[in-house]
């Protein structure tokens, strides 16, 4: 009777803990995985909704331009080298000039497209030749943008690129760009009116653009 017990005991707990293993434990787990999205908190569109391992991944950008209150608009521009350009309040005549909507939104192009990194590539090509400032990332530019006082004797810097080929460049500090009420630049209607403008203000014409000292093209 013992030895029969002593073989019958550990049998049931085996058979129990076998059961548990392959009925009661799976089973738990499911209504886990089911439940647990519902108790998590909604994903927003400003909030990571990776809940899982908490890491915050930035969220892709979808625009080269996306209109705010102005004046202007930062153009962005998305190279394979890593990182991005900016270029930030741009007017009527620079967008004509980097080929962007002066009126809608312009979204990046789709990667369904297979030339949207050559499309990227580019675009930053042009948005160069305006001085567009690079970044590595968004905090970059944050701490760029917010943690630095614009000194009078921060460079000014504004280019011009006439039909006939050839750039103008003005380039001034600041403090001399509001003496000289460089902010008629703004106004210029076309291309054309603003090299003028610029030529007016001072600047000087390369006929080789790559004699430039301002521009780095690549
Ligand atoms: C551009 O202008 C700034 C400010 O006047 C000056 O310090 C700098 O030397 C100029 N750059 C060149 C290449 O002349």
């Amino acid at each position: 009777m013992r030895s029969m017990l002593e073989v019958l005991v550990p049998c049931f707990v085996i058979s129990v803990l076998y059961l548990a293993g392959t009925r009661l434990w799976p089973q738990r787990g499911v209504s886990e995985m089911r439940r647990a999205p519902a108790t998590a908190p909604a994903p927003s569109s400003d909030m990571p909704s990776n809940w899982i391992d908490c890491v915050y991944t930035e969220p892709e950008p979808r625009f080269w331009t996306e209109y705010g209150s102005g004046p202007g608009v930062a153009v962005y521009g998305f190279p394979s080298k890593g990182g991005f350009y900016v270029l930030r309040e741009c007017v009527g005549v620079e967008l004509d000039f980097l080929g962007i909507d002066r009126f809608e939104n312009t979204e990046r192009p789709s990667k369904s497209d297979p030339d949207w990194q050559a499309k990227e590539e580019a675009h930053c090509d042009r948005m160069r030749r305006l001085g567009a400032k690079w970044f590595e990332t968004h905090r970059d530019e944050l701490e760029f943008m917010f943690f630095r006082t614009r000194e009078d004797t921060d460079p000014y810097i504004s280019f011009g690129w006439p039909d006939g080929g050839g750039v103008w460049v003005l380039n001034t500090t600041y403090g001399r760009a509001s003496e000289l009420g460089t902010g008629i630049i703004y106004n210029a209607m076309n291309m054309e009116e603003r090299c003028e403008l610029i030529k007016r203000l001072g600047g000087i014409f390369y006929a080789d653009p790559s004699d430039c000292p301002y521009l780095n093209l690549d």
